[in-house]
C-alpha cells in the first residue's frame, strides 16, 4: 500500500532522531511491501529564523492534507527570551490545536534489558506498563486569556485553566476505552481539592464510570501520584489527566524506562484503534535537547517506536508495527545502547548506528 507522510524535524536533536525513524520505516516498508511517500516541512525555531513563523502555512498545509504525521522536536535557547513574540514551541502547539489532537497516548514500557539503568530499584520496576493519557488542546496550556504585562504596581502574569463538559468527556472516554483493553484500572489525576476545572474533571469521571462497570476508576490528587508512581509504578494502567498534569507525570514517568528518550507518543484526534482515520502527529516524548544536539548521540528510539505507533493507529500495519518494536527490543537485548541508557554499560553506539541496527533486524 501507499501512504502520505509529513515529516517535521524540527530543531536541535530533531532532524538526527528523525533520520533514523525514516531509516527504519523504509526498511518495514522494502520488507511489508509498502510504499512511503514523505514530504518534509519546516517548523519550530527553524522557521521562525527563515521565514518569521513557528508553523509556516506552507507546512500547515501539507500537514493537513496526509494519512500522518511524524515529528522530531522543537525549541534552542537561541529562541528562549521570555519576552520573545514568537516561540518554537507555537508551532507544535498552532498544530495540536490546528488538528484537534486532543489525545496524546504515552506508554510508559520498561523494557527487561534497561532494567538496571533507570535509578529506580529493579525489583519495583517489574510488569510497569503505564499508558499517560494527556488531554492535548485545552485547560492550561491554551485558556485564554493569557499574558504578560505591566502595571502601575508592577508587573503581572496570567494563564488560565478552562474546560468544558465535552472536551473532559471525549478524553475521559480515551481513558476508559483504552484500560477496558488492558488491565482494566483508570487512574484520573486531577486537584478537585484546589481547583474548580478539577471537580468538574471528577464528577464527569465518577458519571462515565457507570458505563464502565468492568473498569475499576480511581481519583488521585496529580501531587499524591507524582509520588506513588515512583513507590509503586506496576499498580498504573490507564493514567488520564489535564494536559499540564499529563506533560509532567509523563517526564516523571520516563524516569522508570531508563530515559527520556526511550519514549514515545501518538496525538490522536478520535478513539485509538488501528487506521482510525483523522489527523494523527507522532512525536518522541523528549525534547529538542541542544545540549547534546549535532553530536550524533541522541536516543533514536523514542523517535523510532512513535513511527511504529503510527503504523498500528493511522496506517493500520499492526504486524509491522509490532515488527519495528520487536527490533528495538532485540537491538537491546543484544546489548546496543545511546549513551543515556548506558549507566549499565553495554556497546555505547551512535544515533545512526542505534538506527542501522534497528533497521537492519525489522
Ligand atoms: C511535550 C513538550 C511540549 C509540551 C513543549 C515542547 C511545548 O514538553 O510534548 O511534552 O509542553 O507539551
Ligand atoms: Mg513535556
Amino acid at each position: 500500500m501507499k501512504f502520505k507522510i509529513t515529516v517535521l524535524p524540527g530543531d536541535g536533536v530533531g532532524p538526527e532522531v528523525i533520520d533514523e525513524a525514516v531509516k527504519v520505516m523504509d526498511a518495514a516498508g522494502a520488507r511489508f511491501g509498502h510504499e512511503f511517500a514523505l514530504r518534509f516541512g519546516r517548523i519550530g525555531g527553524n522557521a521562525i529564523d527563515d521565514f518569521g513563523a513557528a508553523l509556516p502555512d506552507e507546512t500547515a498545509a501539507m500537514c493537513k492534507d496526509a494519512d500522518a504525521i511524524l515529528f522530531g522536536a522543537v525549541g534552542g535557547p537561541q529562541w528562549d527570551h521570555p519576552r520573545a513574540t514568537v516561540r518554537p514551541e507555537d508551532g507544535i502547539l498552532a498544530l495540536r490545536k490546528d488538528l484537534d489532537l486532543y489525545a496524546n497516548l504515552r506508554p510508559i514500557k520498561v523494557f527487561p534489558s534497561l532494567i538496571n539503568t533507570s535509578p529506580i530499584k529493579p525489583h519495583l520496576l517489574e510488569g510497569v506498563d503505564i499508558m499517560v493519557v494527556r488531554e492535548l488542546t485545552s485547560g492550561l496550556y491554551f485558556g485564554r486569556p493569557k499574558k504578560l504585562w505591566t502595571t502601575t504596581r508592577g508587573r503581572r502574569g496570567v494563564d488560565t485553566l478552562r474546560y468544558t463538559e465535552k472536551e473532559i468527556e471525549r478524553i475521559l472516554r480515551v481513558g476508559f476505552e483504552l484500560a477496558r483493553g488492558r488491565r482494566k484500572r483508570l487512574t484520573s489525576m486531577d486537584k478537585a481539592n484546589v481547583l474548580a476545572t478539577s471537580r468538574l474533571w471528577r464528577e464527569i469521571a465518577e458519571e462515565m464510570s457507570a458505563e464502565y462497570p468492568d473498569v475499576e476508576l480511581e481519583n488521585i490528587y496529580a501531587d499524591n501520584l507524582a509520588m506513588q508512581i515512583i513507590r509503586n509504578p506496576a499498580h498504573y494502567d490507564v493514567i488520564v489527566g489535564e494536559n499540564t498534569f499529563g506533560d509532567i507525570i509523563s517526564d516523571e514517568a520516563a524516569v522508570l524506562a531508563g530515559s527520556l528518550g526511550m519514549l514515545p507518543s501518538a496525538s490522536l484526534s478520535g478513539l485509538p484503534g488501528a487506521g482510525g482515520g483523522g489527523a494523527a502527529l507522532y512525536e518522541p516524548i523528549h525534547g529538542s535537547a541542544p545540549d547534546i544536539a549535532g553530536q550524533g548521540i541522541a536516543n533514536p528510539i523514542g523517535t523510532i517506536l512513535s513511527m511504529a505507533m503510527m503504523l498500528r493507529h493511522s496506517l493500520g500495519l499492526e504486524e509491522e508495527a509490532a515488527a519495528v518494536e520487536r527490533s528495538v527490543e532485540g537491538v537491546l537485548a543484544e546489548g546496543y545502547r545511546t549513551p543515556d541508557v548506558a549507566a549499565d554499560g553495554g556497546d555505547v553506539v551512535k544515533t545512526t548506528k542505534m538506527g542501522d541496527v534497528i533497521a537492519g533486524l525489522v
